[in-house]
């Protein structure tokens, strides 16, 4: 007996120490036991990422995924396995071509973020954030980079293509949406920059000096709504800093305000920086989970860092666990092996979809729609032959194809006339075939111009006009006032051109706007007839276009920002490298010397403070281009019956909206109430579905009291405006259609 029971003892005891010696492998929910058996070592690769092949400023990596923008690293002993992180906002960024492999990774390329916002529907963003991560997840992308939720500070950012809006409840609204489609498929989401990430220019260096009501109300608020409203799996910090102190070492930033504050449940990555650049110590304290890209050099720091007590044990363990929880979440750790197989035909739908509601008509003089007797058209300019679908840098997508107006127009049964055709034609196989591959994506071809003889015959044997005028936009360099805002010479000769032939037949000119963002139009857009801005609409774009031009659809996309009649209108014209000749902020740019500190480079004093966009327009009655929340339909609405009563969270503001035009077509409404120091802002919004002729909806829009607080700067804290009780409900920031007052 005794020997039995001294038996069973030695098998427990054995038992027990073989499960000790066990790894537990990561799962859902073991993240603290796995966590529990790891070496130093371990918990420095898990937070630091597997790198890129060269430090080149932006994402780019030949491992699991080529092309995307990186990887994290594996611990194979606990079954920890390798993460994939991709670009975004406007389809994934990944290698269509692998080396040894005949297979063609294509994927799609939506309309730029900006274009997504002037839909104003967020259940047609969420469609898109849904069909985006499909196709990661068939790809093997477990973290998606987007959306991008800085504001459009000024209208010549750099990167506003790849954000929504000046206004932070658009944009944040708007991002949710995105956040919760992507998420969806079990890929997570990753708002960036956080924050105030407004400019280009030196953008690893620029010291952002903004006052504290500014920061909360508009900077902070966008990223806020997004992170409550759609629990993302990450966030990125920002390169810039805010008040001296860099994003990524700011533990305010990335501690007190996002996770205590906000209740934030995932990782921080941090922007894409080189070793050296930031302290590895003070962003894994501050709070960032993932140095990206990560290099062998920030290993190093953080274990001197630990071995000097300059970095805590406990705060990488923060972080390591959070990174185990958030590899846990991919379904790559559950054992998926990616498909490798999208639908290309239907998420085109999606993206097509999505280009039709972004285009926004600014002027129609009779020209639109297109009559059916209006069937030969005269096409110039030269993007409408090279249509331009996205902007450059970490947001470029490589779309298999992009349909260009050319390709719309007789998708749509136009006919286009010969000879401006094969003249544009011709300059673009040439410009493409001269230059090389570039990963990040193609500028415009500049206007090369047109000689008269072929306007004047095209005048006469064409039924109407179509001049584009294209621009892109990347990351790296803000866009410049004289070369990008202002249209140049020939484009200007172009339109003038073209309006005078064809106006001297009695025939129509139309242009359309092929941008990532503002443009000057007042001193030339009385010479045309209609103006249609397409953005930068995605690979479907000359599609859309011809679809609006013959009236297939009616056109309803808002403005998601003001149009200034000009750039020194904008009151932070004075406060922004709007003509900056200096390096381009991207790869290994040499760094622009601190001393002595150079103004909008080195330090940006945001002394517009509040007075943002429309904040700032509408607030002191300035003149303006296009307002905010702008328009036009080729059909006619009214809005009645206004009611407003107090619900759950906040006030529901009701309203019936009535289509009493000729066509069918969509309408977007807006709510603006008067706030502390400002005429107004925006507190909800909502589009109705397709309404026909003589069809009413009744739209219901949410907010809560949060849309009738001011950031107190002395309190430190949210106040309610008691007097913020006048509600309007709007077509757009000028277009007050009715007025109901909170009980
Ligand atoms: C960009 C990020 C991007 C990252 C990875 C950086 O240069 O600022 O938006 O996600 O590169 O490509």
């Amino acid at each position: 007996m005794n020997r039995q029971i001294s038996l069973a003892v030695v098998l427990v005891a054995a038992l027990a120490l073989y499960s000790c010696q066990t790894s537990h492998r990561l799962k859902p929910a073991n993240a603290e036991r796995v966590l529990a058996q790891m070496t130093q070592e371990e918990k420095i690769r898990l937070v630091v990422g597997a790198g890129n092949d060269k430090f080149v400023g932006y994402g780019s990596t030949k491992l699991l995924v080529p092309g995307a923008a990186g990887t994290t690293a594996p611990i194979e002993r606990l079954g920890v396995p390798p993460v994939v992180l991709s670009d975004g906002p406007a389809g994934i960024r990944i290698d269509t071509v692998r080396e040894g492999d005949t297979k063609r990774y294509y994927h799609t390329g939506f309309p730029i973020g900006t274009a997504l916002a002037s839909t104003w529907n967020t259940s047609l963003l969420e469609t898109v954030g849904l069909t985006i991560g499909k196709e990661a997840h068939a790809y093997g992308i477990d973290l998606l980079f987007a959306p991008g939720m800085n504001l459009h500070r000024d209208p010549l950012g750099g990167r506003n293509f790849e954000y929504y809006s000046e206004d932070p409840l658009l944009s944040g609204k708007m991002g949710a949406a995105f956040v919760r489609g992507v998420q969806k498929n079990g890929v997570g989401a990753c708002p960036k920059h956080f924050a105030v990430n407004n400019q280009e220019t030196n953008r690893k260096d620029v010291d952002n000096r903004v006052g504290q009501r500014p920061l909360h109300e508009l900077y902070l608020r966008s990223f806020e709504i997004a992170v409550r409203e759609s629990d993302p799996w990450a966030v990125m910090s920002a390169y810039n800093a805010i008040n001296g102190e860099q994003c990524m070492e700011s533990r305010w930033l990335l501690t007190d305000v996002l996770r205590r504050q906000w209740h934030f449940n995932g990782i921080v990555v941090s922007d894409w920086a080189a070793p050296g650049w930031r302290s590895s110590a003070k962003e894994i304290t501050a709070g960032n989970d993932l140095l990206a890209p990560g290099s062998n050099e920030q290993r190093e720091e953080l274990t001197k860092a630990l071995a000097s007590h300059e970095l805590k044990a406990a705060d990488l363990d923060t972080c390591a666990l959070r990174m185990l929880r958030f590899v846990s979440r991919t379904t790559r750790a559950r054992g998926y092996q990616p498909t490798n197989t999208v639908d290309l035909k239907a998420d085109a739908a999606v993206s097509r979809q999505a280009a039709d509601e972004a285009l926004v008509l600014l002027e129609n003089h009779g020209a639109l729609p297109l009559k059916d007797g209006a069937n030969k058209i005269g096409l110039f300019g030269i993007s409408s032959y090279n249509f331009i679908s996205v902007g450059t840098g970490s947001g470029n997508v490589k779309s298999r194809h992009t349909v260009n107006l050319l390709e719309g127009l007789r998708h749509a049964g136009f006919a286009v006339s010969q000879s401006p055709s094969d003249y544009y034609t011709s300059i673009v196989r040439d410009s493409v075939s001269r230059r090389s591959y570039d990963e990040l994506g193609y500028a415009a071809i500049p206007e090369p111009g047109i000689s008269k003889a072929l306007i004047d015959r095209s005048a006469k044997d064409d039924d109407v006009a179509i001049v584009t005028i294209g621009r892109s936009s990347g990351e790296g360099a803000d866009r410049n006032l004289y070369t990008d805002f202002l249209l140049q010479p020939k484009e200007l000769k172009l339109i003038t051109d073209v309006a005078s032939a064809f106006h001297q037949k009695g025939k129509k000119v139309i242009v359309i706007l092929n941008v990532p963002g503002v443009v000057e139009t007042v001193s030339w857009r009385d010479k045309v007839d209609a103006l249609l801005c397409a953005w930068l609409p995605g690979q479907e774009g000359g599609d859309a276009v011809a679809d609006v031009l013959r009236g297939n659809l009616s056109p309803s996309g808002h403005l998601t920002m003001t149009w200034p009649r000009k750039y020194e209108d904008c009151n932070t014209h004075d406060n922004f490298p709007y003509d900056y000749h200096g390096p381009k902020a991207i790869g290994n740019y040499p760094k622009i010397p601190r001393k002595p500190a150079i103004k909008n480079v080195h330090y940006v004093d945001y002394e517009e403070g509040i007075y943002v966009g429309y904040r700032y327009f509408d607030t002191y009655d300035k003149p303006v281009a296009y307002p905010f929340g702008y328009g036009l339909s080729y059909t006619h609405f009214t809005f009645s019956q206004p009611a407003v009563k107090k619900a759950a969270a906040g006030y529901q503001v009701s309203v019936t909206v009535t289509n009493d035009g000729k066509m069918a077509g969509k309408e977007v409404v807006q709510l603006y109430v008067p706030l502390k120091g400002l005429i107004h802002q925006l507190v909800a919004f909502g589009k109705t579905r397709l309404l026909n002729p003589g069809e009413s909806e009744r739209l219901t829009l949410t907010f809560t009291p949060r849309e009738l607080s001011y950031w107190d700067e002395n309190m430190n804290g949210w106040m309610l405006d008691e007097t913020a009780r006048k509600l309007e409900i709007a077509s757009n920031s000028r277009d007050i259609r009715l007025q109901v007052s909170i009980p």
